[in-house]
């Protein structure tokens, strides 16, 4: 099979992908639907954008898991959480944790999201207040932090302060200092490419590589506070059980919810978590569903900025609503908020790719055939057993074939008129790879979803967004598979972050 040059037999085409998320597309063009290219150690992956292979390897969740690799890089950041298992353990994992996402839960905490939206347009309002020609706020740190105030309190009943002043965040938030110096110093792409090798080949976790400090801390203090949040959460279900009503029992957080369930005594040992899976639930939760969320915040400012009619238009559906406070019922009746949420997702999913495993020999059929590299024609790819397996998530979300001539273009009156092929596509949600599909589909994607439009409410109402920077400058960046928009140096390094011009929207004027 056809594919690119491999530079080096160590790396494979490891380093260039990290540095160069679009590479998977170039190699698309180049070689077809079909290619295969090579990871650390000369190990072989296997490229697919057919839309009948990938359903099949999306929705064969017992032929095709998730890599001991993928796996190892989770389970020694997070533990044993959702992220970190796969077979009966995902099984088991999964459906005690199905009813915390169902969506009338989700509904519940559609106050949080709204809660924390409205205290980030405050504090922006504040910053801009003298300002009338605005001012260059990086909009990506404020939805990190945001985000990171919703996943604690929604996700685990835990205060981040994520909004206050930056002498009151670095006191009251080791969890936060610990998670944002993995994740974002400077040099937490190097790590994260270390962390990478080591997850490959575990035998070299002895060796002290760049990062393992920070991440040994990181870990440490994860560790403990996730403790603490469970033994303080089992206690409160314990008391609250011999009262009728306590704070506790209205609490409606994710983990709350799992605690109470966990403990009733109406639930048998199979559908039971122990406290240290419970507890690697919360960095888990932290880790899938704030980088990401922030990310789709991010990048659906970023399009506005660069299309000033969409930015109107929805700003003016999001002020035909005379209120500050909206409903989940509110958020979801708004067509063009929708429209514009989906379109983001489609275009700029923050995870854009994902591998699998095959554990057996099998083959994957094809919607169109391909050719080998001696002319021979094949109706379907012999997969074997082992074979890794490159899952292009925005390649399917941007397939002209699938979506249209216009697939690279952000257009959310797309979705008002869909092209009847997107129905191939195995996602859970709106035809889109975005949130996946199959057994692995992103749990938290309700939340997600109703997350980002109230932040979008109350931030696209209150202010316009112009660019800070030539658009050419701000580009995704890969940290493991999650990527985020960063700024282009002079020296060509990129650091995380997304540079807007922040003006007070006036309504009269
Ligand atoms: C726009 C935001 C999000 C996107 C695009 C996203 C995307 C994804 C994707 C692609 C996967 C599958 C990865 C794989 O199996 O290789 C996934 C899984 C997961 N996501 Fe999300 N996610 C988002 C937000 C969230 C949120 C807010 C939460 C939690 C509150 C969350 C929790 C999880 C968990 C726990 C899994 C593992 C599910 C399993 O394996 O059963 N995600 N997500």
């Amino acid at each position: 099979m056809a594919g690119p040059p491999s530079p080096s037999f160590i790396f494979g085409n490891f380093h260039a992908l990290v540095a160069d998320s679009s590479l998977t597309s170039q190699w698309r063009r180049q070689f077809g639907r079909n290619f295969r290219f090579r990871l650390l150690f000369g190990r072989v992956e296997l490229h697919t954008s057919d839309i009948k292979a990938v359903a099949r390897i999306v929705t064969n969740g017992s032929i095709y898991n998730k890599t001991p690799s993928n796996l190892n890089f989770a389970r020694d950041l997070l533990g044993n959480g959702l992220l970190s298992v796969e077979g009966e353990e995902h099984k088991r994992q999964r459906r005690i944790m199905n009813p915390a996402f169902a969506p009338m839960q989700i509904r519940a905490l559609t106050e949080v999201y709204v809660e924390k939206a409205i205290h980030l347009r405050d504090v922006w309002a504040h910053q801009v207040a003298d300002n009338p020609d605005g001012v260059v706020l990086d909009v990506s740190g404020w939805f990190r932090r945001v985000t990171l105030a919703v996943i604690g309190q929604a996700g685990f009943n835990y205060e981040f302060n994520a909004l206050a002043s930056e002498e009151e965040k670095e006191e009251s938030n080791p969890l936060n200092k610990a998670f944002n110096d993995l994740q974002h110093s400077p040099q937490s792409q190097l790590y994260a490419r270390f962390r990478t090798v080591q997850a490959v080949f575990p035998a070299l976790k002895i060796l002290p590589v760049p990062g393992s400090q920070v991440m040994s801390q990181a870990r440490a203090v994860m560790r403990a506070i996730s403790g603490q949040i469970i033994s303080t959460g089992k206690a409160e279900v314990v008391a609250a059980d011999s009262k009728e009503e306590t704070p506790f029992m209205s609490k409606r957080d994710v983990i709350s919810l799992l605690l109470k369930s966990n403990l009733s005594a109406d639930v048998p040992e199979t559908h039971r978590m122990s406290d240290r899976d419970m507890a690697a639930q919360i960095p888990t939760l932290l880790f899938a569903g704030q980088e990401t969320t922030s990310a789709v915040i991010s990048w659906t400012l970023h399009v506005m900025s660069l299309q000033p009619r969409v930015q109107t238009k929805l700003r003016d559906e999001l002020l035909s609503l005379d209120t500050d406070n909206p409903t989940t019922e509110e958020l979801n009746g708004l067509p063009y908020l929708e429209c514009v949420v989906r379109e983001t997702l489609r275009l700029y999913p923050p995870v854009p790719y994902t591998q699998r495993v095959a554990t057996q020999d099998d083959v994957l059929p094809l919607a169109e055939p391909w050719m080998d590299l001696r002319g021979e024609v094949h109706e379907n790819l012999l997969v074997p057993k082992g074979q890794i397996l490159h899952v292009p998530i925005r390649a399917v979300n941007t397939d002209p074939e699938i979506w249209g001539p216009d697939a690279l273009e952000f257009v959310p009156e797309r979705w008002d008129a869909l092209p009847e092929a997107i129905s191939a596509i195995p996602g859970v949600y709106a035809h889109l790879l975005t949130f996946f599909g199959g057994t692995h589909n992103c749990i938290g994607y309700r939340f997600a979803l109703l997350e980002i439009k109230a932040i979008l409410y109350a931030v696209v109402r209150a202010f316009e967004f112009t660019p800070a920077i030539p658009k050419e400058r701000i580009v995704p960046q890969a940290l493991g598979l999650i990527h985020r928009p960063a700024v282009v140096g002079e020296d060509k390094s990129q650091i995380s972050g997304l540079p807007l011009v922040v003006r007070a929207y006036n309504h009269e004027a």
